[in-house]
């Protein structure tokens, strides 16, 4: 199963990855996490000792000039490669605790063209290959835009959820994601409401999203606040909310698995099919 999550800032996108990470591992899935969030904080969140020491993949220079075929990833690039090999790269740079595997991404250089830069085609294609071509169950904590997510990766995503808060703010980006979202042929996107203190404020998010799909409501939990504040990250099973977490897993695990795929496109399928 592969899932992505994304949501406004704050809403509890990291939470809700860590979250279904330890809960699917729990489950005796092989769960892989990505933290394709710029603000990476995942793995701190999932108790990843010197979780601050953990390089991003992007900042990995000489490997990302090996592997495009570039001397000089701050020149003037006339030519690289459109299908690095990638394959190698989740075993070799991931990390590991409590049964969980993690990459980091870290924060692609913007503006002047940086969708074309090496370091972007080079993420995108790792994230390609560790949706399309992994059978692990992958959780990817993506920002509030979507823009890692190209038109061929979004296609192995199964679910992209959608993190609310009772909140119009949060509201509003929800509509927006789920637009740029299905213009890119993501069919399942549904939402999960987040620190929901109330009935009215669960009835307040039913409303302001008529017509979506809502797998879950979780509540605002102290635990889960204060968690933030210690170098421990969260436990899921310490948590209180355990039926509300659940239940988000259950509906995951019943809707979400799609009909067998066609045949995962190689990259340079990939490459000629939807860039
Ligand atoms: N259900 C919840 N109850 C209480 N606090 C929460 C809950 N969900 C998230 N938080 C807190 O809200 C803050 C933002 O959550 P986070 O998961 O980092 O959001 P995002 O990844 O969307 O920016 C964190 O301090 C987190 O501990
Ligand atoms: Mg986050």
């Amino acid at each position: 199963m592969k899932i992505a999550i994304s949501g406004k800032g704050g809403t509890g996108k990291t939470t809700l990855a860590a979250l279904l990470a330890q809960l699917f591992r729990q489950a005796g899935h092989r769960v892989f996490a990505i933290d394709a969030d710029p603000d990476a904080n995942l793995a701190a969140t999932l108790g990843f000792p010197q979780a601050a020491g953990i390089t991003p993949i992007v900042e990995m220079k000489e490997l990302i000039k090996e592997r495009m075929g570039v001397d000089d990833l701050n020149g003037v690039i006339t030519y690289f490669k459109m299908n690095p090999q990638v394959d190698d790269l989740p075993e070799k740079y991931c990390v590991e605790h409590k049964g969980i595997r993690l990459m980091v991404m870290g924060e692609v250089r913007k503006g002047g063209g940086g969708c074309a830069c090496p370091e972007n085609t080079f993420l995108r294609e790792l994230l390609a290959h560790l949706l399309w071509e992994r059978e692990d169950t992958v959780i990817v904590d993506l920002e509030a835009g979507i823009e890692h997510l190209g038109r061929g990766t979004a296609q192995a995503v199964d679910v992209l959820l959608v993190v609310v808060e009772p909140d119009l703010r949060s509201i509003e980006t929800a509509g927006k994601i789920k637009r740029l979202a299905t213009d890119l042929g993501l069919r399942k996107v549904w939402a999960v409401g987040n620190k929901v203190g109330s009935e009215e404020e669960q009835e307040f998010i039913e409303r302001q999203l008529a017509g979506w799909k809502i797998i879950g409501f979780l509540p605002y939990q102290r635990e889960i606040a204060a968690s933030a504040m210690t170098e421990g990250g969260l436990e899921v099973e310490q948590l209180a909310a355990q039926k509300e977490i659940k239940a988000v897993l259950k509906a995951l695990e019943s809707g979400a698995s799609a009909p067998p795929r066609a045949k995962a496109p190689g990259s340079k399928t990939l490459q000629r099919r939807f860039r």
